[in-house]
Order: C-alpha cells, then structure tokens, then sequence
C-alpha cells in the first residue's frame, strides 16, 4: 500500500522542458536513433516520481540526461536546487562540466542500471568514500557505511571483499548504499533493485522511504510494480522515447510497467 507518509511540496526540483536526445549511428550509416523525444514533466520537492515503459522507451537515457551522462540533444533539464539553499536554476542540459561535477558532489546521487566498473577497493571504503569527500573521518565514515550495507542485508563477511568478486546482487547492495550515503538531495535511481531478493527489496524499500521522510527528491525506474505501489507519487510513463503520460499513483493500473 501506498504509505502517504509526507506531505508533497509544491516546490519544483527539476523542470525538464523539450528534452530529447538522438544517438548518431556511425556504424549503421549515419541512421539516428531517438532516446528521447520532446519530453516535458516537472518533479516536484520531496516526491518520489517513478518512471516506467518497455524495454527501449528510453528510461536509462531520461536519467542518464538527468545526471549528464547524457548530453541532452534538445531541451532544457532545470535544477532549482534544494529548499532552503535556493541558488539561481542551472540548467543541467548545458551547464558547463564543473558546475555538473559540483552538483554531483553536492546533491545529485545516481546508479546505473548496469554496474560500473568497481575499483579494487573494499566495499566499505566504495560506500565511505563519498562520506569522506563530505568531510567525515575515516572512522566516522566507514561506521556510517557499515550500518547501510547491514540495512541492505550485505553479509558481514563480504564488507572489506572487493565488490568485483560479488554477485550482481550484492553489487547493486553497493551500489545503492555509496548512492544513499551522502543523502543527495536528488537521488536518480536506474533499477537499484531488480537483483535483489524480496527479502532485501523490503529492506532498500524502506530505507528510500526514510530518505523521502527527510526530503529527499527521487526519480527512479522500477519494473516492479509492488515497488512502485509502495513508494512512489506520480509515474511518468515513456513509450517509444515520448512522454505518454504522468499518472498520479491513485490512479496508477501498472498496467504498462514494461
Ligand atoms: N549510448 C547509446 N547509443 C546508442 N543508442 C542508445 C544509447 N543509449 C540508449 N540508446 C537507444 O535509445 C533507446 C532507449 O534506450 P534506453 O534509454 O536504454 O531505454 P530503457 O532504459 O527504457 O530500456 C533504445 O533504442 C536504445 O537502443
Ligand atoms: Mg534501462
């Protein structure tokens, strides 16, 4: 069930206007194909917004956009900023590199649906390590990290293992908490749970809710629709790259979740 546990803002985080994004093809002839088209949503302070829609309808690319891994080929994605530390809006589609680093550093978590390459580096220190950057001590930092991965069920033993032995659930268990750990105030979640367990799922579930309690913003993909039931606002649908719809989640059927 849907938990109404916080009370939605009428703050806009992010106002994406016009965004599209084309991948030029090389290798097949200079043919183009659409990530994007023409996709237009606000999200709001404090929600969780899910997006869904089949295999290819550009879910990754939406927030790979978001993030700037992607540079967007049209459109603007503005960033207004925290509540409370309101700087002037960046748009995230053409700021420039060190101004998209800051915010990443300051307030835009993300995990990709795929796992990036993991350094050789135990997994308590890939969770501190953001923690360190905030200024925490060593100690102070991998404590902080100890207590997710144990919320997120990562077996003791495997804490100071290097995180490109461990299966894919266990990867994405470290994923998800080096991206929760510096409590961004914008989290861009690709599918952190499709490799978990039920058991684990539950767990990561109610961790993100407390990060909703505190304000976090969160726009994540999710094919589970039990998932999508228990914490998310609105759903943003995607068919084919364009925005079919955005569905408050009263009204949501997951009817189309793909
Ligand atoms: N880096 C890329 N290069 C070329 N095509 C891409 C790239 N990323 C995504 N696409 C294409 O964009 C479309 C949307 O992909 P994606 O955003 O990954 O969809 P989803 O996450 O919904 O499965 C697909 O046709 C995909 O092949
Ligand atoms: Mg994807």
């Amino acid at each position: 069930m849907h938990a109404d546990a916080h009370q939605l803002s009428h703050m806009t985080v992010i106002t994406v206007d016009g965004l599209s994004k084309t991948f030029d093809m090389h290798v097949l002839g200079d043919t183009q194909v659409t990530g994007l088209s023409d996709v237009s949503f606000d999200v709001r302070e404090g929600e969780f917004l899910a997006v869904v829609g089949e295999s290819g309808s550009g879910k990754s690319s939406l927030l790979k956009c978001l993030y700037r891994t992607y540079d967007p080929t049209e459109g603007r994605i503005v960033y207004h900023g925290a509540d409370g530390e309101r700087r002037e809006a960046v748009d995230l589609a053409s700021c420039d590199d060190r101004t998209v680093i800051r915010l990443r550093d300051e307030a835009i978590g993300y995990t990709s649906q795929f796992l990036d390459e993991i350094p050789r580096v135990p997994a308590v220190d890939v969770v501190a390590r953001p923690l360190r950057e905030q200024g925490l001590s060593t100690d102070e930092a991998r404590e902080q990290a100890r207590d997710l991965l144990e919320r997120l069920h990562l077996p003791e033993e495997l804490w100071e293992a290097y995180p490109a032995t461990f299966s894919g659930g266990e990867r994405q268990r470290v994923n998800l908490a080096q991206a929760l750990a510096p409590k961004p105030d914008l989290l861009l979640l690709d599918e952190p749970t499709s490799a978990l367990d039920p058991e684990t799922r539950q767990a990561a579930i109610d961790l993100l809710r407390e990060y909703l309690d505190d304000g976090t913003t969160v726009v994540g993909v999710f094919h589970n629709t039990a998932v999508i039931e228990a914490v998310a606002d609105r759903v943003v649908v995607l068919g084919n790259g364009a925005l079919q719809g955005i569905v408050p989640i009263e009204a949501y059927e997951g009817a189309v979740v793909g």
